[in-house]
């Protein structure tokens, strides 16, 4: 082979490997028995060594610079990624919203003094029933759809019936009989289980239970923080009412109701139609009234010198109200469906 043959093959070679897009391009031109060596062997062939070797040198010098190139303009990372797309959407996760009105109710309340507390789910049925003026036996206890726990106690009189709590007043008790001393404000909220079950109705499902306890309070106060409440939950010029009603720790005992903040508590919309959300102007919410005498002397305070009122209701109601929400099945709300949560 002549020198200009050498040459010619040297300039054919680095020409396809310029152009090659082989995968296995190292292998195949710098490779053990690549293009490169085979060509190199060619060598004995030529007379004038020394030049065909610097020919050589150079060309192997060239193919490495290639196989740098072609590995850093074929590393994926740099085709792949288009900086002009949006960002792709990482998942971020909320409060469930029984947690976020309960957040908004303590808050609230923590306006007029009234601390959060939280009492046990599982009490004694003294506390539940028993010092709120419903002794053994009393009919008004089946109001309270109560579970009843099995659990062996201490033998002899005093065995203590266990109950999971059907509403929060047993806080009242607990915070009566903890604190002993008036002023008392308190706001307890807990999970409250009662034996029934349906599309509006949950075993388990939650209460708040306000309990203002001093000397003189009167009926005025109450209805004053249920106003208060009811303008700061659920927005300006929404009141409250209250109606005579039942209850054996309280006397007198009211049902509440809060005007319906879509139609104004008019029942009417401003086109004329009626309001479906409420049909009367008004929703029921809750029970209330002044904590009975019986109730004060059962917790330890004197009756003579104080009194006190006490407001108990649901907050999966109430958090449904305030975005004038009709939950088909109330039971979705514990069911971990995370596309039914992921609307609140
Ligand atoms: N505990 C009552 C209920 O579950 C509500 C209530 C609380 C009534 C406090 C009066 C006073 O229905």
């Amino acid at each position: 082979m002549t020198q200009k043959e050498f040459q010619t093959q040297i300039n054919d070679l680095l020409k396809q490997a310029r152009q090659d897009q082989a995968p296995d391009w190292q292998v195949k031109y710098l490779g053990k028995k690549g293009l490169f060596k085979q060509l190199s062997a060619t060598i004995k062939d030529i007379s004038d060594k020394k030049a065909a070797g610097q020919l050589l040198n150079q060309l192997k010098k060239d193919l490495e610079m290639l196989a740098t190139q072609k590995s850093q303009a074929g590393t994926p990372t740099q085709e792949s990624i288009d900086y002009t797309l949006p960002a792709s959407d990482e998942p971020i996760g909320h409060l469930h919203p029984i947690s976020q009105a309960t957040e908004k109710i303590v808050s609230i309340f923590a306006e007029l003094g009234f601390v959060r507390v939280r009492h046990p789910e599982l009490d004694d049925d003294e506390n539940v029933f028993g010092r709120l003026n419903m002794s053994p036996g009393h009919p008004a206890r089946d109001e309270w759809e109560t579970f009843f726990v099995a659990h062996p106690g201490k033998p002899g009189k005093n065995k203590i019936r266990w109950v999971m709590t059907p509403h929060t007043s047993n806080g009242q008790v607990h915070e009566m009989m903890r604190l002993r001393q008036p002023p008392i404000r308190m706001i307890n909220i807990t999970r409250t289980y009662r034996r029934q079950q349906d599309v509006t109705h949950t075993q388990m499902f939650h209460q708040f239970e306000g309990l203002m306890v001093d000397r003189d309070v009167n009926i005025t106060h109450l209805k004053g923080v249920l106003d208060y409440f009811a303008r700061e939950f659920y927005g300006p010029g929404t009141k409250s009412r209250i109606r005579p009603f039942h209850f054996q720790f309280t006397e007198p005992s009211f049902e509440i109701d809060f005007s319906c903040h879509l139609c104004g508590g008019t029942g009417k919309l401003p086109n004329g139609d009626k309001c479906k959300f409420c049909k009367s102007g008004w929703h029921e919410v809750g029970g209330a009234g002044m904590v009975h005498p019986n109730v004060l002397t059962a917790c330890g305070l004197d009756p003579q010198e104080y009194s006190g009122f006490a407001f108990g209701w649901g907050i999966e109601r109430t958090y449904t109200l305030q975005d004038h929400i009709q939950i088909d099945d109330i039971r979705d709300f514990y069911n971990g469906n995370l596309k039914f949560l992921q609307q609140f």
